[in-house]
């Protein structure tokens, strides 16, 4: 059966009436099994014999999770007449906002803090046509201009305040449910502005009250360690991780990211940038998956806490994958050894790769 996009597949539990969708075909994203990264981990068939799988977000349109949240936001907002949309970011909402806004037609304004999102990011806003403002501050600094900014004009908030998005990304946890014809027992995800967890929560809520999935899943947060401030208990002022996406001091969704761990028995921890670089080499080598350092903090949440002995034999456990890792390829080239450098020789390339 073709793929037509979420509101599509999911319109009667979607708040989009029967309003024409603003679609790129985002969702149906793969949920990969992750057999070596499970054996690496110690979880494989010869240790606790967990399943591993990996929720790759990276293959929404415009490489992130963000698609699901934008492609219902912007349905509303058309169906409301608006004509602008504007939000704060650290690139991957920017970049969808942009896109989708240039399928609805609508302009696009994005504030993102200066020299701090990575550059596919950047470029994908520019060519859908955003207008673009870097802001010298941080991300919190640049959704206080947005919220500003919406006061006095007649623009839509396209951040996570608006539940239209939450909306958009619970959907992630219907596909899951639907392939593993349950939940799972652990589901792992970072945590930036805290929305995502809230809205794969409802959507596991949403699905088990339905009767279309049978058990809920431990919600497992993790935030960088220099900007985990959920972990901390309090707003962390000038957050840093290289893991950009999530460097965020000051989440939206905090109230919403407490209650989803509370009510599923799940955590919200912090992994340090080696952590998270660590799982980011580590899933891709082992897996063939290349996602952005953020998305790793999920994977690097999963080792902390299979080395600790925190994770039940015989268990499924998701990680979401929130972006694709050609997002933010720097990080890829400065983690791994530099090409071998040889002259177009059999006999020298042969030594090269010791052969
Ligand atoms: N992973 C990636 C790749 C992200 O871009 C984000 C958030 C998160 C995880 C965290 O998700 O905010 O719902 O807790 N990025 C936002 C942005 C903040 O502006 O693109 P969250």
């Amino acid at each position: 059966m073709a793929w037509n996009g979420l509101v599509d597949r999911y319109r009667d539990r979607l708040p989009v009436g029967d309003a024409p969708a603003v679609t790129l075909l985002e969702g149906n994203t793969p949920l990969i099994e992750a057999p070596r990264l499970a054996t690496a981990l110690g979880l494989g068939e010869d240790g606790l014999d967990v399943r591993v799988l990996l929720k790759y977000e990276g293959l929404n349109p415009t490489g992130s999770f963000k698609d699901r949240g934008m492609c219902v936001a912007m349905t509303v907002a058309v169906a409301r007449g608006a004509t602008a949309v504007i939000c704060a970011s650290t690139g991957n909402t920017s970049a969808a906002a942009a896109a989708y806004a240039a399928r609805a037609g609508l302009r696009a304004f994005v504030i993102v803090p200066e020299g701090n999102i990575a550059l596919g990011k950047l470029s994908q806003a520019v060519i859908h046509g955003a207008t673009v403002l870097a802001v010298d501050g941080n991300f919190d600094d640049a959704y206080r201009v947005v919220s500003g900014v919406a006061e006095l004009r007649d623009v839509t908030v396209v951040n996570s305040i608006n539940p239209d998005r939450l909306q958009g990304q619970k959907t992630a946890a219907f596909e899951i449910c639907e392939v593993l014809d349950a939940a799972p027992d652990y589901h792992f995800l970072p945590v930036g502005n805290a929305g995502n967890i809230s809205a794969y929560w409802m959507g596991y809520r949403e699905y088990n009250e339905a009767g279309f999935s049978a058990g809920l899943p431990r919600m497992m947060g993790f935030q960088a360690a220099g900007a985990a401030p959920i972990v901390e208990g309090h707003p962390v002022a000038d957050p840093s991780t290289l893991a950009s996406a999530i460097r965020i001091g000051n989440p939206v969704s905090w109230k919403k990211a407490e209650a989803a761990r509370d009510e599923s028995g799940g955590v919200i921890e912090a992994v340090t940038d080696d952590e998270i670089l660590e799982a980011y080499s580590l899933l891709a080598s082992s897996e063939g998956v290349f996602a952005e350092p953020a998305s790793a903090a999920s994977v690097a949440g999963l080792r902390k806490l299979a080395q600790e002995g925190r994770i039940d034999e015989k268990t499924t456990v998701v990680c979401t994958l929130t972006g694709h890792g050609l997002k933010d390829p720097d990080n890829a080239i400065a983690v791994c050894p530099a090409p071998l450098r040889v002259s177009a020789d059999v006999d020298k390339a042969l030594v090269a790769m010791g052969l």
